[in-house]
């Protein structure tokens, strides 16, 4: 056995387990519990503060009901970047909030950050990014214009499937960012966006192409389930398809706006 076949097959094998880029060159015990935090002094009773917690510490333990609370999607992003109730965070090297505009008309929401997206900490900034911009403009739209999210903030460890337990933890926010954007469509990029936010076990290839309706915190929202950018990638020939959504949602948009 030569020198580099051992070390070929643990480089093998860590890819296989989904290990699949080099990240830093100091190794991070990720799973090391957290530094000691020092408790904030006890303030004088008469002037204790309201439970909602603006600081990160009191944030961790925030509730689907702190979410649903937040006013503006700066203070929804900090409770995000506070919150330790998904175990996909230990693994991440970013977490990735949605950007966009709030008000935006159009909202997309894809599954879950891939490497780019993991350490630039900004959402569809891969080739499946690159795609959907060039879908965007052929419906006339800029991605500055779009509000683009997930429905999870960190990059599932090589790029596998959320669990069913890491999206429900991270659905509050997901809905929280549609509430505050209130857009007029709403674009489910992919059968897991579409099964998490429709709620329905239908899979992609019969969704797309057919409206559906969420409610939202603001009443009902317009949806159109469509394929994954990366998806096209792979399979350029369901571009057609695609492209009868966008379409679509272009119309829609135009008949709101006349
Ligand atoms: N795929 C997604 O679903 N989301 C991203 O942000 C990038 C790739």
């Amino acid at each position: 056995m030569t020198e580099r076949e051992p070390l070929l097959a643990a480089l093998e094998w860590q890819l296989a387990a989904g290990v699949d880029e080099v990240v830093g060159f100091e190794p991070a015990d990720r799973f090391a519990p957290p530094p000691e935090r020092k408790a904030p002094a006890a303030p004088p009773p008469a002037r204790r503060a309201a439970p909602v917690a603006a600081h990160p510490v009191a944030a961790v333990e925030a509730s689907s009901g702190d979410v649903a609370r937040t006013a503006d999607l700066d203070a929804l992003r900090g409770l995000l970047l506070a919150f330790d109730g998904c175990a996909l965070k230990k693994t991440a090297t970013n977490t990735v909030f949605g950007e966009g505009p709030a008000g935006a008309r159009l909202m997309i929401v894809g599954e879950a950050p891939g490497a780019d997206e993991d350490r630039q900490g900004r959402p569809f900034v891969g080739p499946s990014g690159r795609l959907l911009e060039r879908m965007l403009a052929a419906i006339g739209f800029r991605r500055e214009e779009v509000y683009i999210a997930n429905t999870v903030y960190w990059r599932p460890p090589g790029n596998r499937t959320p669990s069913a337990e890491e999206v429900e933890a991270c659905r509050p926010f997901v809905d929280r960012q549609i509430a505050l954007v209130a857009p007029e469509v709403l674009m489910l990029a992919g059968g897991a966006a579409a099964k998490t936010l429709l709620g329905t076990t239908e899979g992609i290839m019969r969704l797309r192409g057919r409206w559906q309706r969420l409610a939202a915190a603001d009443g009902p929202v317009d949806v159109m389930p469509t394929f994954h950018p990366a998806f096209l990638l792979r399979s350029p020939a369901r571009k057609r398809e695609a492209w009868r959504d966008l379409l679509a949602v272009k119309a829609r948009l135009e008949t709101a706006r006349s």
